[in-house]
Order: structure tokens, then sequence, then C-alpha cells
């Protein structure tokens, strides 16, 4: 069977980002091929590009999407070719420790962060035969992909496929943040620093779970708008307000901060917002070299807690059917969350608005 050629949106480490064709093969043994209906433009696409995250190997970028079921590997028994997906980006082996206790997102035998398949390989090539890589393991910003089968997950047909590609990465991620990293309970208060595509996810799961206050910051008054159409009570303008003088004065510290901008200055300022026994949740992705510090008599004092979140201390299959449902059932607004669509060849400018902080989440569609 010859391979499927298309453009694909590609960082390499020495020509930079651009669309490019890509070459890819036909799916294996415990491998989904699926067509890539849309996907999100997310600021971790943004951090690779940026060097935050350095790439040592060109990479099809994309880890936020959705698609249909084209074709299935021998042994694949969750799926089936016609199916709607959600890719999900942290694709666990189902082996390791953390994957038998049910904390898939803390899965240690996943190849995704590595930017490969489970077996160390590609299905992606140039048309000259140079290998491509995906970035997460999925590599979405091209019409049609080859992903493990714990990374494809079936959604209902009715899902609109731009709603499921927000599933992807930043709803699953912010709302989980809420309602599994921190278990945040009805009438706790809370506050959002950075409310982009995954920070108004934790605005949209803290209205779910019934917090209040729920007080949103960002330095852009269109982000603020839409964190208060999601649920926020209170908006603050973070290059105005002191924000840890604000929560201690107006609310004696709140039970939650949750940081979803990665700015370890920001990060550093969490403990200072939070009540005794508060949490801080790390939603936002820092450089991988980056360090910060707190006050280390106050955490122990005053029993404050770090908690670290990575995709939501979410299980792919369990929570992005049921983040599906909660939607089809109208008590998530995931359509407001959706801001330009683009094609496939405007990614460079899907990254400008994401990067200037302009619109909501971008959705590419090949
Ligand atoms: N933990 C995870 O598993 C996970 C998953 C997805 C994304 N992320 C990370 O979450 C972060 C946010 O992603 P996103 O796609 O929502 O990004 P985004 O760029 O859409 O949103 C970031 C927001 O932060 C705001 N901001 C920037 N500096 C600020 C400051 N000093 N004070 C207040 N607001 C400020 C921006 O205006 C923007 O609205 C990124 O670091 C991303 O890598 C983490
Ligand atoms: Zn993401
Ligand atoms: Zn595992």
């Amino acid at each position: 069977m010859s391979a499927h050629r298309a453009p694909a949106v590609v960082l390499d480490p020495e020509a930079g980002l651009g669309l490019s064709e890509v070459e890819l093969r036909a799916p294996r043994a415990g491998e989904v091929e699926i067509d890539v209906r849309a996907a999100g433009v997310c600021h971790s696409d943004l951090h690779v590009v940026s060097g935050d995250w350095p790439a040592d190997r060109p990479l099809v970028l994309g880890h936020e999407a959705a698609g249909v079921v084209r074709a299935v590997g021998d042994g694949v028994t969750s799926v089936r070719p016609g199916d709607h997906v959600v890719l999900s980006w942290f694709a666990p082996c189902r082996r390791c420790r953390r994957c038998a206790a049910g904390q898939a997102w803390l899965c240690t035998g996943t190849k995704a962060v590595e930017n490969t398949l489970p077996d160390g390989t590609t299905p992606f090539t140039s048309p000259d035969g140079e290998e491509r890589w995906p970035y997460l393991g999925l590599g979405a910003f091209t019409d049609r992909v080859v992903v493990p089968e714990s990374a494809a997950v079936k959604v209902p047909d009715e899902l609109p496929f731009a709603v499921g590609a927000l599933l992807g990465c930043s709803v699953t991620t912010g709302v989980g943040a809420v309602t599994h990293t921190a278990g945040v309970r009805p009438g706790e208060s809370a506050v959002v620093i950075g409310t982009g595509g995954v920070g108004l996810s934790v605005v949209m799961g803290l209205r779910l779970a019934g917090a209040d206050p729920i007080v949103a910051v960002d330095l852009s008054a269109e982000r603020l708008a839409a964190a208060r159409a999601f649920g926020a009570t209170h908006v603050l303008d973070g290059r105005e307000v002191d924000v840890a003088a604000w929560c201690q004065d107006e609310l004696g510290g709140v039970d939650y901060a949750f940081e979803a901008i990665g700015s370890p200055r920001v990060i550093e300022t969490l403990p200072g917002m939070l009540t005794s026994g508060g949490a801080a949740v790390l939603v936002g992705m820092a450089a991988i070299d980056a360090t910060g510090s707190f006050n280390l008599f106050e955490l122990a004092d005053q029993g404050k807690r770090i908690l670290g979140c990575n995709y939501g201390s979410s299980v792919g299959e369990l929570d992005i059917p049921m983040l599906a449902r909660l939607y089809l059932a109208g008590r998530l607004p995931l359509d407001d969350l959706i801001g330009t669509t683009r094609p496939l060849a405007e990614a460079a400018l899907a990254f400008d608005d994401l990067r200037a902080g302009t619109g909501l989440r971008t959705v590419l569609v090949p």
C-alpha cells in the first residue's frame, strides 16, 4: 500500500516553522489511523516553537485534536473504522505501576513525551524519506495521523469536531485540575491566573464544581470578559492589581490558586494568595529548566500545599467521554471557548495570535 502524502505543520530545529509535505505509513499492530477534522492550537505547541522546550528533531506539531477512525492495525479492539475519536496526548502504556493504579496521567511507560510511537518509531517521513516525528506521539497538524490505540478515545458522533479537539488537551486539563488534582468542593474559593484555553477551562471547571468566589486574572480584557461569561465572579487585570494582597484583603486568602500560564514569577506569588491549608495548583508549564522560590516557613507553618498537575490528573478514556457527555447535556459551554477557525496553512498566524493573547482558542482545520 502506498503512503498517504499531505501538508503538515512542521517545526524543524534548523529551518523553523513551516508547512511541508509528509508521508504517513499505514497503521501497524496496536495502532489506529485517523482522519483529523479539527486541531486546537495550545501553548504547549508554542513552547516548542519558541524554544522553551527545545526540539532535537523535526516535529509535526499538534496535540489537541479530534477526527474519524479510518483504519486499525492488528489487535485493536477499542475503536473501529468510522468511530469518532478525540486524541489523547499522554497515551498511557497500560502496563506500568501508575497505569495499574489508575493514574494514567503519571504513566512512566509512555513514549508520547519523547515524541515517538510506543515502539520508538515515527509514522511520518518527508517525501525524500527523512523521519518527521509526531509531537507528543500525535502530530495532529495534518490531515491524517497514526497513533497508539490508547491515544484514540471514542466519543459520541454528535460531538462537534472542534469541541472534541479541545477535549484532547485544554478542557480535560483545566476541568481536571479542578475536579481531580485539587478536588474543589462547592463553596470553596479559587483564583485562576492566566485565562487562555487552559485557564478558561479551569474557570468552567470551578463553576461546574460549585466554587465561589471564582477570581480570574489575565492581562487581556477580552480574555477576562470570557472568564466572566464562563463563571468568574471577579476579574482582575494582573498588570494593575497585586493579586496576593487582593486575595488576602478581600477574601482572607483563597482555598485554591491555579496558575495556567507557566510563568515562574507568577508561580512564586501563589502561596501568598492562599488561606491556611490552601493549595496552589501548577497547571501552566514553565521552561524545562525553570526554578522558583517560596517562603518555606510559611508553607509548613500554614499547611499550604503545592500540587503539580499533568493533564488535569485525568484518565483520557474515562474523562474525555465524561466531559463530552457534560457538554452534550449543556453543562459545559465549550462552543464559547472556540475562537478563529483557520486552515493549516495559517498555523503561523495562529501562533502569532496565541503569543499576543488575542482571540480565544484557535482551531486549525486540514
Ligand atoms: N499541565 C498540563 O498538562 C498542561 C496542558 C496544556 C497546557 N498546559 C500549559 O498551560 C499553559 C497555558 O496554556 P494555554 O494554551 O491556555 O495558553 P494561552 O497562551 O492561551 O494562555 C495564557 C494566558 O496567560 C495570560 N498571561 C500571560 N502572562 C500573564 C501574567 N503575568 N498575568 C496574568 N495573565 C498572564 C495571557 O494573556 C493568556 O491569556 C501553558 O504553559 C501550557 O503549556 C499545561
Ligand atoms: Zn496542550
Ligand atoms: Zn503506564
